[in-house]
């Protein structure tokens, strides 16, 4: 890149060819006002308070706009500039309201800190009016454009940041003004509450609707977000013992200054009056306040006790995407040193084991291969078996910019039409459940046609004869008949992906949470090597892991089969290392998966379940028998922040301390580990469960004296080589990818640039479709597939807390297609009944378009448990993992 060097203020400074006069300035340190400008969206050149002056050639030019040129003699402060900076200020503020008092924005406001920064008092002028009503129909934003400035910055940030183009500027002159088309409110157009548009908002245009605190002098805390797994940076705003306000943390981020509707305003749960706040003992049925020390005594003595009497594996513990890394080490390390058990667990296995299996054997390692950002490198994107739309908006908006401004081609493979669908280049809807006949019949044309890399696959992988075996198999024509995509979109897709510079696969539950889970990861891993479309920014292979702390509640070993780093607990050398650092050694038979746990605890050989922040009777599939398994321990633990139907039936109940409350650090589904950071105290007496599994460690004997997180990181950077050079005092300044294998080692960002961790070589593996056994009949003639939901998380054990996302939507529904509601005599909004063979439940029905004949869906996360109880206990017949994405019900009307 040319080195170009001008004039600055009286000094030559060099900066790179492109770089605009602001930039450049920005990068000495030298002070220009904007209004208009953000470094994440285009340059606009609006507002005209960036004016610097050119000496050279006596203009006055918009910094933001204007790219430094050779010979440039730039003054940011002349008294012309001064000047007519002045007056560009005082016409705005002609046609703005004189009610700064009363503003929300308060002194946040750049327009007014600007005005008092030029001296800018009254204005000598005519005041022209801009009225226009304030909108505040909707549960998240107000809009009052008689205070907009007309910078732009909003209809950037929908259109460029979120690609939503919920609005655009309409009118000219005078009369412009950012609008929703025909100037519909907010809450009917295609506003998804993201609140970007609030965050860039100079001025008080735009506001949070429900900011608890409409003055200035905020504490902020950066952490990360505690949704779903894509990991965004935000910025806690607290007064007092209270967080205010959400917003984004644009430093050294994933998100820039991006949120979706969750992470901006689905925090309030944090001071629902619901939380737990104190010890409770259940006593005769119902339950007693008690002291922690009472309650930390009984568990230890009791737990004991049982172990005493039926051995530890008579002993189960659960941990939880919800707790940070630090927590699930030592949950795992509770169970594996203090009770002596792999019976050890979580939610999130139940969707990234058959991640953890087939990553792991395809390739060596098992996360994403690459970042979030370089989605945006992407020249081909494969979505399977996801709406990251509702899962992962982070995720959703790289993969629409992609498409939109970098021409990327999205080969969408979804039965059901989603806001991903306009961006598709090719929508596919293979039925639910055939993803495996679907890839590998892409991977016969690929093949077929001589499509596949030859030059990667001789040096870099083995098993071609296993990958030409099974797309033997799968002809196009075949594939067709299973999956319902014509012939033609199958060989399009193959031909497509295979001719990209470098494409990714980013794949969701749809694809984990089937009974044939990691044959799919394996055949999606297959198709990515077979097209040498991985170890480079842009390719790669992508599994949406669902939540906050998912990757990392595994990358700790909360797992039956693994260590913390995904050493097996089989391996002797992992088991000495960690007999070295805990004084004891782990089990080494594999432990019991969460649905065995709970099929054990019905037989009577799971006596006492530990559960640390899950909620099992809501996620598990069948929570019919999941209660009545929890109903007949001998004894049951719950740690939780809200009361849940899992806490219901504990013996005890500890109230712990949610993400807000405590430090930490969570590695999100791009395997970044960041720092979580304490902004207020936990409500009452509650705990961070690290503390609490540390006086229970002591309690049973297994020394536990960390005095902070940093201490139990320091001690996880010895138990998982892929974290040994992670430590607090590098991720004050950074954040790391794992591997990262020594202090100096700069974390891996891309995985395999240099080879596979086994032999160097990846590995093909045959991969066979299976016909579902949840097939559809005449009795049952439905296919209910279930996803997230953008307004709601997890089990809704916190989202269903949050006022706003409530109040959008506060209940469940049933989405069925127009034709089979016209064949049922189902009216949009009719309750209705769905039946499986596992179990009922009744909803509201939504007449929705671009749903497939003979397919409804139902989001999981608002009444999380009734749906999981229309599920069988079907298992993936590798990790043992249960579907909870497709089965087969019948429709009545009520
Ligand atoms: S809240 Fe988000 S979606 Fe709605 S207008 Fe603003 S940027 Fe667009
Ligand atoms: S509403 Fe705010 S961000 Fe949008 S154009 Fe007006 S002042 Fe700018
Ligand atoms: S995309 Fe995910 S991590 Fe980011 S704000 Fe939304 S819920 Fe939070
Ligand atoms: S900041 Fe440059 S024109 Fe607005």
């Amino acid at each position: 890149m040319e080195t170009i060097t001008i004039v600055l203020n009286g000094k030559e400074i060099s900066g790179r060819s492109g770089m605009t006069v602001l930039e450049l300035a920005r990068e000495a340190g030298v002070k220009i006002p904007t209004l208009c400008h953000s470094p994440h969206v285009a340059p606009f050149g609006a507002c005209r308070v960036c004016l610097v002056e050119d000496e050279a050639r006596h203009v006055l030019v918009a910094s933001c706009v204007t790219p430094i040129a050779p010979g440039m003699t730039i003054r940011t402060d002349s008294p012309f500039v001064l000047e007519t900076r002045r007056t560009v200020v005082e016409l705005l503020l002609s046609s703005h309201p004189e009610a700064c008092v009363l503003c929300d924005k308060g002194n946040a406001c750049a327009l007014r800190a600007l005005a008092a920064e030029l001296g800018i008092g009254g204005i000598d002028m005519d005041r022209i009016r801009r009225y226009s009503e304030i909108e505040t129909a909707n549960a998240f934003i107000e809009r009052d454009l008689t205070k907009c400035i007309m910078c732009g910055l909003c209809v950037r940030a929908c259109q460029e940041i979120q690609v939503i183009g919920a609005i655009d500027f309409a009118g000219r002159g005078f009369n412009a003004r950012p609008a929703t088309p025909f100037d519909m409110p907010l809450d009917k157009a295609a506003c998804e509450y993201c609140g970007t548009c609030v965050t860039l908002c100079p001025v008080g245009a735009l506001s949070e609707k429900t900011r608890q605190y409409r003055g200035t002098g905020l504490e902020q805390t950066p952490t990360v977000c505690s949704f779903c797994g894509s990991g965004c940076s935000i910025m806690l705003q607290t007064r007092g013992n209270r967080v205010m306000s959400v917003e984004p943390n644009e430093e050294n981020s994933v998100n820039g200054a991006s949120l979706c509707v969750r992470g901006h305003y689905g925090h309030d749960y944090i001071h629902n009056p619901e939380r737990l706040t104190v010890p409770l003992i259940k006593e005769n049925g119902s339950f007693k306040e008690a002291s922690w020390d009472t309650a930390l005594d009984l568990i230890a003595q009791r737990l004991m006790d049982i172990r005493e009497q039926s051995g530890p594996d008579s002993i189960a513990v659960f941990g939880s995407f919800r707790c940070t890394n630090e927590e699930n080490y030592l949950i795992q390390k509770f169970a594996r040193a203090a009770v002596g058990t792999n019976n050890v667990s979580s939610s999130a296995r139940m969707s990234t084991s058959p991640n953890i299996v087939g990553l792991t054997k395809a390739f060596g390692y098992p996360g994403a291969t690459g970042t979030i950002a370089d989605i945006e490198k992407s020249g081909v994107i494969l979505c399977l078996g996801a709406n990251p739309h509702e899962s992962h908006p982070l995720i959703a908006q790289k993969i629409k910019r992609a498409a939109r401004f970098h021409g990327a081609k999205l080969l969408l493979a979804d039965p059901r039409q989603s806001r991903m669908t306009p961006f598709a280049h090719l929508w596919l809807r293979p039925a639910p459940g055939t993803d495996i006949a679907l890839v590998n019949a892409m991977l016969r044309v690929i093949m077929d046609e001589n499509l596949y890399d030859k030059d990667f696959v001789r040096e870099r992988v083995d098993g071609l004869d296993k990958l030409l075996e099974c797309a033997r198999r799968y002809p196009p024509a075949y594939a067709s008949k299973v999956t319902g995509v014509p012939v033609e979109q199958i060989v399009e897709a193959a031909r497509v992906f295979a001719g990209a510079d470098a494409a990714c696969i980013i794949y969701g539950s749809g694809i984990t949470q089937y009974p044939n889970a990691t044959n799919s990861v394996l055949a999606i891993a297959n198709l990515a090597l077979a097209t040498g479309n991985l170890g480079r920014p842009g390719a790669g292979v992508y599994p949406l892991v669902k939540e906050n702390n998912g990757q990392g509640a595994c990358d700790m070993g909360v797992l039956p089969d693994y260590l913390p780093g995904y050493r097996k607990v089989s391996d002797p050398e992992a088991r000495a290392d960690l007999e070295k650092l805990w004084g004891v050694a782990p089990p080494a038979g594999e432990g019991l998966t969460g649905v065995e746990i709970i099929s054990q605890a019905a037989a009577g050989g799971i006596r006492a379940i530990m559960n640390v922040g899950a909620n099992p009777v809501a996620v598990f599939a069948d929570s019919t028998t999941m209660k009545k398994a929890l109903e007949s321990l001998d004894f049951f633990v719950a740690l939780d922040i809200f009361p849940t139907p899992t806490t219901d039936l504990a013996h005890v109940v500890l109230p712990v301390a949610c993400f807000a409350e405590k430090d930490g650090t969570f590695t999100s589904a791009e395997r970044r580990i960041q720092r979580v950071r304490k902004a207020v105290d936990p409500p009452g007496q509650s705990r961070p469960e690290w503390q609490a599994l540390s006086d229970l460690c002591r309690r049973m004997g297994l020394p536990a004296d960390y005095k902070s997180p940093a201490d139990i990181m320091a001690e996880i950077a010895r138990a998982a080589p892929i974290y040994a050079g992670v430590s607090y005092a590098r991720l004050e300044r950074q954040t790391l990818h794992w591997p990262c294998e020594s202090a100096d080692h700069a974390g891996s960002p891309v995985l395999y640039e240099h080879g596979f961790p086994h032999r160097d070589r990846a590995q093909f593996m045959k991969v066979e479709y299976l016909v579902p056994d949840e097939e559809t009949d005449m009795n049952f003639p439905f296919s209910l597939i279930t996803r997230s939901h953008l307004y709601h998380f997890g089990s809704g054990a916190r989202t269903m807390h949050s006022k706003q996302l409530k109040e959008m939507f506060p209940e469940c529904f049933l989405e069925i297609g127009a034709e089979d509601a016209e064949g049922l005599a189902v009216a949009d909004g009719q309750r209705v009944k769905i039946v499986s063979r596992a179990g009922s439940m009744e909803l509201p029905a939504r007449i929705t378009p671009g749903l497939p004949r003979s397919v409804v869906f139902v989001p999981v996360s608002m009444s999380a448990a009734e749906v999981n109880s229309l599920f069988s206990t079907q298992l993936d017949v590798v990790t043992r993992t249960p579907n909870r994405k497709m089965c087969a019900v019948q429709i009545e009307r009520m």
